[in-house]
């Protein structure tokens, strides 16, 4: 369940109105918190990329430029921030909520504006200890939901090389469906080129049809 509450910077302190309304800096499903990533995350993001570095390198095509320094990462997260700020995309940290309390990155995530005006995609990558676990399909759909919250956007996108058979199940599972198959470039070591696009439209996503609204009686 998407909760954007305690948001520090809420959407309506968007001070010029010409600009896309800010996304929610976090976004709480039943086991994650995901939450924009803060300056003094740098060294943790950094540390569980290293750790999964060899599951990033085939797919992720920013993970070739790592390691990165902290202080660049620290800089990287300031650019993210200030993207959000301006109403662009927002970028995420997945933290596993413990038996404790107590919160643990294991990986990043993101509702990104680079579909046009009334499109978010959503893009993930988990920790490898927690493959297999449903948590890139809990993050998803949950993000999913924030999406068509926002003011304008009645399409979400996955977006995911053809040759990436795991991340294709996430949107599978979660009822999108392929719009069409785009021919690029190679940017990351496992990639065949072939994009494949996933679509959920917002009068199809289940939890916006008015029975999945209905208390239970
Ligand atoms: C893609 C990724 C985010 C999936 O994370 P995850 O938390 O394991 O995802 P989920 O558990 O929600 O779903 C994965 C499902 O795919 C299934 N699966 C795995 N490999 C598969 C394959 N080759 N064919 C079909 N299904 C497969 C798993 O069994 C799992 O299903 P299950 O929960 O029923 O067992 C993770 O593998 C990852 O971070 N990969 C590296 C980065 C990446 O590729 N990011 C996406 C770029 S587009």
């Amino acid at each position: 369940m998407a909760d954007t509450s305690n948001d520090p910077f809420p959407s309506h302190c968007a001070s010029d109105m010409t600009m896309e309304p800010r996304l929610p800096t976090q976004v709480e499903t039943e086991r994650l918190l995901l939450r924009m990533w803060e300056p003094t995350d740098a060294a943790t993001l950094g540390e569980v990329i290293q750790q999964n570095i060899e599951y990033l390198v085939p797919w992720m095509p920013w993970a070739k430029f790592e390691p990165t320094s902290t202080i660049d990462r620290m800089a990287l997260i300031a650019e993210w921030t200030d993207d959000w700020r301006s109403g662009g995309s927002c970028v995420y940290g997945v933290f596993l909520r413990q038996d404790d309390g107590s919160l643990t990155a294991i990986g990043g995530t993101g509702l990104h504006r680079r579909i046009g005006t009334n499109g978010l995609e959503i893009g993930y990558w988990i920790d490898h200890a927690h493959w297999g676990s449903g948590l890139a399909t809990e993050l998803s759909a949950a993000l999913t939901t924030v999406a068509f919250a926002q003011p304008g956007v009645d399409r979400v996108e996955i977006h995911h090389d053809k040759a990436n058979v795991r991340s294709s199940v996430i949107p599978e599972r979660l009822g999108f469906a392929v719009i069409g198959e785009e021919t690029r470039e190679v940017i990351a070591q496992a990639e065949i080129g072939i994009t494949v696009v996933w679509r959920m439209l917002e009068a199809d996503w289940p939890a916006n049809e008015p029975e999945a609204q209905q208390p239970a009686p």
